[in-house]
C-alpha cells in the first residue's frame, strides 16, 4: 500500500519519486536526455541539472523537432485560489528559460473556473481577482510579451470552448472517475474540467511542451489518450518535484496558513516564517550537530536554496558540505536563506510594478 497521494487537488505524505515514476508511467530524466536538452538549448539550467525536473513524457519528441529546426510551443498554468507562493515558480522559471532558449510561444492558463469548482468558499469574482495578480507574478519572471499569451478561462472561453468540447466528447465519466476518484457527490464542473485544462494543448497546430509540477500529470494522461483521436500530437510534459512546505516531510506547499512563503510576504514575515517554521535537518544540540552534521536532504532551508535561491552549483555544494559536516549550524543556514529569499522577492516585486502598466500586452484576449 502506498503511503503518499499525488493528485492535482491533494498531495500528501512523503513522495517516493521512484515509485511515483512507476505508478504514473512517466519516464525518468536520464543523463542522456539532459545532455540532449542542453545541446539543443545551448546551455543548461540548475532545475534540470539538479534533477528537480525528474521525469517527462515524450520530451525526446520535442527535442527531435527542435533539432530538426521545427517549431513547438509551450503551455503551463495556475489555479488562482490565492497569492502565488514560491513553489509555483518552479515550473514557470523553467518555462521562461525554455522560451528564451527556443524562442517558443508560451500559453499560460489561469483556471478561475477550476478553483471556483474546487474550493467551497471561493467566489468566481475572488478567483478572477487572484488570476490577474497571479498573471503579474508570471509575467514578472521575464517572459517575452510578444511570445506570451495569458488566458483566463471565464474570459477567454470563446477560444477554449470549441477545443474543450471536442476533448470532452472523448473522455468518459468512468475514465475521469478512475483518474481523480470522483464520486456521486462531486460537482459536474469538476467532472468536465479536465477538458478545459486540455484545451490549450491543441490551440496551435504544432507540438506542445508543458513544464509543470508532477501533481498536474493526471489531467494530461487523459489529454494524451484523446490527442490521436483528434488527429493531434500527444502533448509532451516535463515534471518537477514538489517543493516542500516549510514544515517539510512531503506534502504540497499550501498557500493557506504558514506553510508557504508567499511572493507578497515582506522581509520581516519571510524572516519570521523561516526562523520559526522551516523544518531543520540539524541535530538536537550544537555539540551533537558539530559531531554528526546536519542532513541537507530533509532540511527545508537547504532545499529552498537548491530549488530556487542558490542557482550557483559551486556555492550550493559548499553549503551542503559545510552543513553536512557540522561546521554550519541550522541558524546560519537559515540566515543565508532569509537573505537570498528576501533579495529575490524584493527584485520580483520591483519587476511586478515595472510591468504592471503593460500587463495587457501579455494577455491573450
Ligand atoms: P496550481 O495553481 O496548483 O499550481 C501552479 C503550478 O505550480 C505547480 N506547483 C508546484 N511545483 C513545485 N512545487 C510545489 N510545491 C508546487 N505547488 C504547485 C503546479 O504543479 C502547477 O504546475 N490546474 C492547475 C492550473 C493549470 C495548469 C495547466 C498547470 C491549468 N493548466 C497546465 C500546469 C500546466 C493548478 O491548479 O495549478
Amino acid at each position: 500500500m502506498d503511503d503518499f497521494t499525488v493528485t492535482p487537488w491533494k498531495v500528501e505524505g512523503v513522495i517516493d519519486y521512484d515509485r511515483l515514476v512507476e505508478r504514473f508511467g512517466v519516464r525518468r530524466m536520464t543523463g542522456d536526455v539532459r545532455a540532449r536538452l542542453a545541446r539543443a538549448a545551448g546551455g543548461s539550467h540548475h532545475l534540470i541539472d539538479r534533477g528537480i525536473f525528474f521525469s517527462h513524457r515524450d520530451l525526446d519528441a520535442i527535442l527531435k523537432t527542435a533539432e530538426g529546426g521545427g517549431r513547438f510551443f509551450m503551455y503551463t498554468g495556475r489555479g488562482p485560489s490565492g497569492t502565488t507562493h514560491i513553489g509555483h515558480l518552479v515550473p514557470w522559471i523553467l518555462a521562461r528559460w525554455l522560451q528564451e532558449r527556443f524562442g517558443a510561444t508560451v500559453y499560460f492558463q489561469l483556471t478561475d473556473d477550476e478553483k471556483f469548482f474546487a474550493k467551497p468558499g471561493l467566489t468566481l469574482e475572488e478567483a478572477g481577482g487572484h488570476a490577474l495578480d497571479n498573471a503579474l507574478d508570471f509575467a514578472a519572471l521575464g517572459f517575452d510579451p510578444d511570445r506570451t499569451r495569458i488566458m483566463i478561462d471565464t474570459r477567454d472561453i470563446a477560444a477554449l470552448y470549441p477545443i474543450a468540447a471536442r476533448v470532452a466528447k472523448k473522455i468518459t465519466f468512468s475514465s475521469t472517475k478512475a483518474t481523480f476518484g470522483f464520486t456521486g457527490e462531486t460537482n459536474i464542473g469538476m467532472i468536465f474540467y479536465t477538458a478545459l485544462q486540455s484545451a490549450p494543448c491543441f490551440i496551435e497546430d504544432a507540438p506542445v511542451l508543458i513544464p509543470l509540477g508532477v501533481d498536474q500529470d493526471p489531467h494530461f494522461r487523459l489529454t494524451r489518450d484523446v490527442a490521436p483521436v483528434l488527429g493531434k500530437p500527444k502533448p509532451a510534459l516535463i515534471h518537477s518535484m514538489m517543493m516542500p512546505g516549510l514544515g517539510g516531510g512531503g506534502g504540497k506547499m499550501s498557500s493557506s496558513g504558514d506553510d508557504a512563503i508567499l511572493l507578497s510576504d515582506d522581509p520581516r514575515t519571510v524572516e519570521k516564517k523561516i526562523k520559526k517554521r522551516a523544518f531543520s535537518g540539524g541535530r538536537t544540540d550544537v555539540a551533537e550537530h558539530r559531531r554528526l552534521g546536519g542532513d541537507p536532504d530533509v532540511d527545508v532551508s537547504f532545499q529552498y536554496l537548491r530549488f530556487l535561491f542558490e542557482p550557483d552549483d559551486s556555492k550550493l555544494e559548499r553549503l551542503r558540505e559545510e552543513y553536512a559536516s557540522g561546521r554550519m549550524l541550522t541558524g546560519e543556514l537559515k540566515q543565508i536563506l532569509i537573505e537570498k529569499a528576501n533579495g529575490f522577492l524584493e527584485e520580483h516585486r520591483a519587476r511586478r510594478e515595472e510591468i504592471r502598466p503593460d500587463l495587457g500586452s501579455y494577455m491573450f484576449g
